[in-house]
């Protein structure tokens, strides 16, 4: 009897979210609904995990217009969704009726396939969702978080999945976040779970390291029923396994897919095109990242404490962390590492190696030690929970987390309006998960999604985030950019100046900005500039041939667009963007600077010291915000200041008696050490 597996493409959410920071705009899903939904595929994976961030953050979308639209073009394949149980979508745990109104929302909004994990895998955090998914008649799928560790056994798996199935799961997901995944380790795991359950089960594999292709095969073999890829031109490194490999892989045997290579190939195609409008999105991965069956650390987790020890000035220090990983994971019970654990577990770590073991513990990590995320699968450190108990001031908790929680959705309606929200029980939704970003979002909600085409930029273009010497009329500043910055504009003694960033680790060129009412000349595509042909200061005329650029491998001219006086705006070497302003003619560019100061005039000048103990910096970020104010008498101990590090926000304690004296702003980007405040 064949027994046909089954497919659902995840190039709607986890493929872009895995290789593009979740930026595809619906703009370029809707084109190629109408193919996709005829392939035939088990569901279609669209929605939930960062795309609703992503929507309200970056593309200006209405998360929920882009699920009824997704729906209106694929009438005949379930669109499903990921959700992180009493989480949402969002990075806390809600209240029960909070939840309630999500679920039955998504379902009412086109959801057919929900998909509900939780990082701890504690059934309760997941057991409100799952029954109101239920209640809603649509598909639930409870996902298993996969860790390798000394504690994690296939039969402990299979129990695991047995209880999801008692709690009314149609089927059961293995979520492996990070291809951990081996396999042999996958037949065997697939072999335990069907012995215990008799409901599908579905994999979840990522291709980061190399073994997806052959782990989902094997899979297949021990009687996996449906298999997550993703369409060939948006799989692998950091994505999945291709449709269309796996597809032809299981031809012809009895785990046949049937399913149609050659409408697969035209939607190959059509996201070949889509996805080279992200290249500045494009996850630095090429090929596969073995240091994770090493580290056993989530490829996301290992880039960001890649990132972490960068901006800590202590990249030299990643083998120290991935060890004191070993450690900080075994203290909370081997919880598997996915958001928001991995960021958690990582910090942690980060901060044990700079700062000595646990001699700063974040709030997060004490809520983790403490049962404020759910029971953890293995008992935690009893010394550490003692330490997080008397830290916190919380008692350390054994109940389902969202009991403590009251309800909140009325509380929610009222905030929701107030922030500019219609009223709506989707909007009140947009509002509960992100209640920072929503205001924004609904004030702007009305000019439309951005377009993608915005985010085309040279070759080379991506990562721009550090530190610069930028040289402005013969004087050098140091400025700091953010990773995503292609360019900023510093003032120098009154006159501003654009300074554009090119490849990481070049120059970035700057031009004075606004001074004139001169002639752009623009870059007409995007590409590298190779030569200045005329030189600055020079006067020129309209169709001379002043800059030489590459572009998809040809030389390109680019000549001057009025008489005048010439200015340049990009050097040599420079990554260039279409539209770019790469030189100015005839306007006031040369404006003369007298001799600046020592820093741009961007950053506040810092107070001068008057002496006392030093409040230092413990790691480098921005300071968020004093909690103490300017002369203020504080005992030893005392929280002064809180600044933000590694996306968490930290405590900075006061050394000494005294009076408060602060040396910086808030909002400042602050270096490890730096002297923050004084007490006197
Ligand atoms: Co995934």
């Amino acid at each position: 009897m064949a027994k046909k597996v089954k497919i659902s493409d995840l190039v709607l959410r986890d493929a872009h979210q895995s290789l593009h920071a979740t930026r595809m705009t619906t703009a370029d899903m809707l084109p190629i609904c109408d193919k996709l939904d005829k392939i035939g595929y088990e569901s279609l994976e669209a929605w939930g995990g960062a795309t609703f961030d992503s929507c309200i953050s970056f593309l200006n979308e209405d998360p929920w217009e882009r699920l009824r639209k997704l729906k209106a073009a694929l009438p005949n394949t379930p669109i499903m969704m990921l959700l992180r149980g009493q989480n949402l979508l969002g990075y806390r745990h809600y209240a029960d009726d909070v939840v309630e109104k999500f679920v039955e929302a998504a379902a009412n909004n086109g959801i057919g396939v929900f998909r509900i994990f939780d990082a701890c895998n504690d059934p309760r955090n997941m057991e409100c969702a799952t029954k109101a998914a239920k209640k809603t008649g649509k598909h639930v799928q409870m996902a298993i978080s996969y860790a390798v560790t000394p504690y994690h056994t296939n039969e402990k798996y299979a129990e695991l999945a047995k209880e999801y199935a008692k709690f009314g799961a149609d089927s059961i997901c293995i979520k492996d976040m990070s291809g951990l995944l081996r396999p042999y380790d996958a037949y065997e795991l697939v072999k335990a779970i069907k012995a215990k359950v008799d409901i599908p089960v579905q994999i979840h594999t990522h291709a980061t390291t190399g073994m997806s292709v052959a782990t989902l095969v094997k899979a297949a073999e021990a009687g996996a029923d449906v298999l997550d890829t993703v369409i060939s031109s948006m799989a692998m490194t950091t994505s999945h396994s291709p449709t269309e490999s796996i597809v032809e892989i299981l031809r012809g045997t009895e785990y046949d897919t049937g399913l149609d290579m050659k409408a697969l190939v035209e939607i190959s195609d059509y996201f070949r095109g889509v996805r080279a409008k992200y290249a500045k999105f494009e996850s630095a991965l090429k090929g596969v990242k073995p240091q994770i069956l090493l580290s056993q650390v989530p490829g996301g987790m290992l880039s960001n404490l890649e990132n972490q020890l960068k901006e800590q000035n202590a990249s030299d220090k990643l083998d120290e962390v991935l060890k004191e990983i070993q450690i900080v994971h075994k203290d909370v019970g081997y919880v598997p590492l996915v958001t928001p654990t991995s960021q958690i577990v990582g910090v942690q770590s980060v901060l044990n190696v700079l700062q000595g073991r646990y001699k700063m513990m974040t709030p997060e990590f004490q809520g983790l030690l403490t049962g404020y995320y759910g029971k953890l699968p293995a008992d935690p450190n009893p010394d550490l929970v003692k330490l997080a108990v008397e830290k916190s001031g919380k008692e350390a908790i054994t109940c389902r987390p969202a009991d403590l929680i009251e309800n909140e959705w009325d509380k929610m309606v009222d905030e929701a309006k107030a922030a500019g929200g219609d009223g709506s029980v989707e909007d009140t939704l947009t509002y509960a998960m992100f209640p920072k970003k929503a205001p924004k979002f609904f004030k702007e909600r009305a000019n439309g999604p951005v377009n993608s085409d915005s985010f085309k930029v040279a070759a080379g273009g991506a990562g721009k985030g550090g530190s610069y010497t930028v040289n402005v009329n013969g004087t050098a500043y140091n400025v700091t950019t953010g990773p995503a910055a292609d360019t900023m504009s510093v003032t120098v003694n009154g006159t501003a100046y654009n300074v554009t960033f090119g490849a990481a680790g070049a120059a970035p060129a700057v031009a004075a900005a606004g001074t004139g009412a001169g002639a752009d000349v623009k870059a007409p595509v995007a590409g590298t500039l190779l030569k200045l042909v005329a030189s600055e200061g020079d006067e020129v005329k309209a169709g001379d041939v002043i800059i030489m650029i590459e572009s998809m491998k040809m030389e390109l001219e680019v000549k001057a667009t009025a008489n005048g006086k010439l200015h340049f705006c990009a050097a040599a070497g420079d990554a260039i963007a279409a539209g770019q302003t790469l030189a100015t003619i005839g306007g006031g560019a040369a404006a003369p600077v007298a001799a600046p100061a020592a820093a741009p005039a961007a950053a506040a000048p810092a107070p001068v010291s008057t002496g006392g103990t030093a409040v230092t910096a413990p790691v480098a970020g921005t300071l968020l915000k004093f909690v103490a104010s300017e002369g203020d008498t504080v005992a030893s101990g005392d929280t002064i200041i809180m600044i933000e590090s590694m996306k968490m926000e930290l405590e900075v304690k006061a050394t000494a008696a005294g009076k408060v004296h602060f040396l910086a702003n808030t909002g400042d980007s602050i270096a490890q050490g730096q002297t923050l405040a004084e007490i006197n």
